[in-house]
């Protein structure tokens, strides 16, 4: 099939590099001129686990432009723009209608699949009347118009794409289901067809839920730190119920990442303006907010005056195999440090470049060792590599569970 994505952040590019694997011919449109060029270079956009392997395997079978006219020859457009947060919380939908217009100006009986994250209704009282207008034509009966969420963890998106528990397709006309199902046939996993809005919902409510397991269980973890129990223990056992499972419940230094904090804070507005008051998003989001604070009183029980000290942080991504950094619990955390005088040296495998941009005050150390040699470590996100390093003699204080770090002077975990 020949398959438009619109948008190569990490959604898309996977997303298109997977249907490219399987055996699609696809065009990514992008208005970053720089990212087409990566692209058409086989070269990631971004760094994602096994893509640039991924891209090099599938060369030839894919292309990028800026050029939207190439959505003319699409059978399936996907539209993979950033939905990003106003300041106030609310969903930033410039991007997306942006492109909803682009798109609509070379739309004839193509199928419109929108992938970004949008709340409901989005795609059906705010995309379809932009893409009509642009078209000229009528949805569901001239082109078709669906919403497919993406459930792509960043760092395993590529294993996630040819993984995925279900697939979640929101469509009101026949034409775009039969072809979606065509698309996704090679996918072995449950199918669940819903209208557009509940679609929408189903994304929200998954991050949220998610979410909320990773707050509760920092809840939890704080009890537990203070009772001297160790909340990992305690959650393998609680997991063990199939009604509960064991995943998501790393206690620790919060959530962060472009999705959840952003999602949460789209749907607690989107409640309050139907008039609820969504009362466990705005706890989870609490427990989130106050979670990286708790790494600091921890801190500073062994060091109490934080000024002229050098502060080590071994990690700065919000999780680990990704540059990522956006809304990292390193942020909330570097910023006390700074704000309290502290000396801050970093080290993060992949993340540097991208913390430096708001943070170019620290020192950043070219291996992890040379962050050792501090007042304290802090370990922030769990990568492989922090594993292997030798921490004896350190006084460190650990937001993410990695084992070896046990072997400190001091050791102290964030919930645990
Ligand atoms: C999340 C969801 O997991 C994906 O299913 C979804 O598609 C994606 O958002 C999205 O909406 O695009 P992602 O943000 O990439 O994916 O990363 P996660 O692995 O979910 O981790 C998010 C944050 O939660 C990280 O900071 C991680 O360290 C933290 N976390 C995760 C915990 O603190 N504890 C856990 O048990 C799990």
């Amino acid at each position: 099939m020949k398959v438009s994505i619109v948008g190569s952040g990490y959604v898309g590019i996977v997303t298109g590099i997977g249907f490219a694997e399987l055996g699609h011919e696809v065009s990514f449109i992008e208005v970053d001129k720089d990212k087409v060029n990566r692209i058409n270079s086989l070269q990631p956009p971004i760094f994602e686990k096994g893509l640039e392997k991924l891209m090099k395997k599938n060369e030839g079978r894919f292309r990028a432009t800026t050029e939207y006219r190439v959505l003319e020859e699409s059978e399936v457009i996907f539209i993979c723009v950033g939905t990003p947060s106003k300041n106030d919380g609310s969903i930033d939908l410039n991007f997306i209608k942006e492109a909803a217009k682009e798109v609509g100006k070379f739309l004839e009986d193509q199928i419109v699949v929108v992938k970004s994250t949008v709340l409901p209704d989005t795609t059906e009282n705010i995309l379809k009347p932009i893409l009509e207008k642009e078209s000229g034509r009528v949805a569901f009966e001239e082109f078709g118009l669906a919403y497919n969420p993406e459930f792509l963890r960043e760092g395993s998106a590529v294993y996630d794409f040819f993984n995925p528990d279900r697939i979640v397709i929101g469509t009101n006309d026949l034409m775009s289901k039969n072809i979606l199902e065509e698309l996704y046939s090679q996918f072995d996993c449950p199918k669940l067809f819903t209208n557009i809005k509940t679609a929408e919902m189903i994304k929200y409510a998954s991050n949220a839920f998610l979410a909320t397991k990773i707050s509760f269980a920092n809840e939890i973890g704080n009890i537990c730190k203070i009772l001297g129990i160790d909340s990992y223990e305690v959650f393998r056992g609680v997991g063990l119920d199939h009604r509960i499972n064991p995943s998501f419940f790393r206690a620790g230094i919060g959530f962060g990442g472009s999705c959840f904090p952003k999602d949460l804070k789209a749907l607690i507005k989107k409640a309050e303006e139907l008039g609820i008051n969504p009362k466990i998003l705005k706890a989870v989001m609490n427990v989130n907010e106050r979670q990286p604070m708790k790494l600091i009183e921890l801190l500073k029980k062994h060091i109490p005056e934080l000024n002229g000290k050098k502060i080590g942080v071994l990690g700065l991504s919000f999780k680990p195999d990704t540059d990522d950094v956006r809304d990292s619990r390193a942020i909330p955390i570097v910023e006390e440090i700074l704000k309290e005088g502290g000396k801050v040296i970093a080290y993060d495998p992949k993340a540097v470049d991208n913390f430096r941009r708001i943070f170019p005050q620290i020192t950043y150390a070219d291996k992890a060792e040379d962050v050792l040699e501090s007042d304290a470590v802090l370990i922030l996100t769990e990568w492989d590599e922090f594993e292997k390093l030798n921490y004896k003699g350190k006084l460190v204080i650990d937001g993410r569970r990695v084992e070896k770090a046990k072997e400190a002077a001091v050791y102290e975990g964030v919930c645990w």
